[in-house]
């Protein structure tokens, strides 16, 4: 049985009951009210949600002119409203038509009733499909835009420190009498360095996303020790890790070998390690990589800001961030990133958390494919 919520507006019962039978017969497990005051109605429509309104044409306290108007300004404006009455004249058809009713059945063509509600049943539903469509067409775009301007702002940062390291040297190469020490030119192309491995890296990333979303992501599947691999990670980040002051305590039983793409798992693990240090408040960072047998597990937990746990599957999208971009400069999709990759390998990421008091992300990759 199908279930199906009706709203009667009809003033004589035995006529609701009949309505009610026709359904039941049609192989509806119906839930009905009827009201017949205007005053009954706007409550039952606040209370629970409907899938139709049948309405009977004229009562004495109320018209289906009136219960349509009421509709439209309720909670519920797209529920399908049908009148069935005893009789209904040419005129009263054509008002109620053109005032938004779906339909008209007189009481005494019962067998239409079941097809009128089914069809307006179905052009709800796409009307719902059509709505639910555009506001997810919307969000799209509000994101792209976002993005757009994040990414370049993200990008100018660098090339702006490029540019002006580049015109202090240019400066320095032209005046003849310049004294710039070699030390000085060498920490400035030092600088410029930095700064064009950046840009390289953001663009890295922007290519993987077109990638990703165009559906070309290739792994390049090898033996590799996830225990070499956090090494690494962690020696190419450094820098950062001092200058946030977060100290590392590592925890691994090496090896844990497993076949997969050594850049992309290398990105995951940078991604998970960048974001402890960037939101864990200069604190402690335990990272574990644990053989599992079938599987190989690298957890990072940090003491930091936390995520709210209704943001905690939301970061896990498209640009999606849970702080404020003026404090914490980002993309939004580095945890992204890491879901596409780790899934791509058959794997599951996942995230436990308390505002305030640090995260816990983990990943596990299964190991398949090892070579003997
Ligand atoms: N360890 C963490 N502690 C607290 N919040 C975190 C942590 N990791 C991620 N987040 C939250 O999840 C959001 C998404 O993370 P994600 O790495 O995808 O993007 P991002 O760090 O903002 O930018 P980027 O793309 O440059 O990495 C972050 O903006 C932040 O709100
Ligand atoms: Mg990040």
């Amino acid at each position: 049985m199908k279930p199906l919520r009706v709203l009667f507006v009809e003033d004589v019962a035995d006529d609701a009951t009949l309505l009610h039978l026709e359904l039941r017969r049609a192989g509806y497990a119906v839930t009905a009210e009827r009201v017949e005051t205007a005053q009954d109605m706007a409550a039952a429509l606040a209370r629970s949600p409907w899938d139709v309104v049948l309405s009977d044409y004229s009562m004495p306290r109320f018209t289906a002119p009136d219960a349509l108007a009421l509709l439209r300004s309720s909670s519920q404006p797209e529920l399908p409203f049908l009148i069935v009455s005893g009789s209904i004249g040419e005129e009263s058809a054509v008002a109620s038509l053109k005032a938004g009713a779906a339909d008209f059945v007189i009481k005494s063509n019962l067998a239409r009733l079941v097809p009128a509600i089914e069809r307006e049943l179905g052009e709800a539903q796409m009307r719902r499909e059509r709505r639910e469509a555009l506001a997810a067409l919307e969000q799209a775009i509000r994101a792209r835009d976002e993005f757009l301007s994040i990414a370049s702002h993200e990008l100018k940062t660098p090339l702006t420190t490029l540019r002006l390291q580049v015109a202090g040297l240019l400066r320095a190469a032209e005046n003849a009498r310049s004294n710039l020490s070699d030390d000085k030119v060498r920490s400035r192309l030092a600088a410029v360095s930095r700064s064009a491995d950046r840009l390289a890296d953001l663009v890295d990333r922007l290519l993987e996303i077109t990638r990703i979303t165009t559906g070309r992501l290739e792994l390049d599947r090898q033996d590799l020790d996830l225990c070499a691999l956090v090494h690494e990670v962690l020696t190419d980040l450094d820098t950062s890790l001092r200058e946030s002051g977060s100290a590392v305590m590592l925890q691994a039983d090496p090896p844990v070998i497993g076949h997969w793409d050594r850049q992309r798992i290398e990105s995951v693990v940078t991604n998970l390690l960048t974001n402890a240090i960037k939101y864990g408040e200069g604190k402690p960072i335990e990272i574990m990589v644990e053989d599992l047998g079938p599987r190989g597990r690298l957890v990072i937990i940090d003491h930091g800001i936390g995520i709210a746990e209704a943001d905690q599957r939301r970061i896990f999208e498209r640009f999606e961030r849970a702080v404020p971009e003026r404090h914490f400069g980002g993309f939004g999709i580095g945890l992204w990133l890491s879901r596409q990759i780790v899934e791509a390998h058959g794997g599951c990421i996942a995230v436990a958390s308390r505002p305030g008091e640090g995260s816990r992300f983990a990943i596990e990759l299964p190991k398949i494919g090892v070579a003997a």
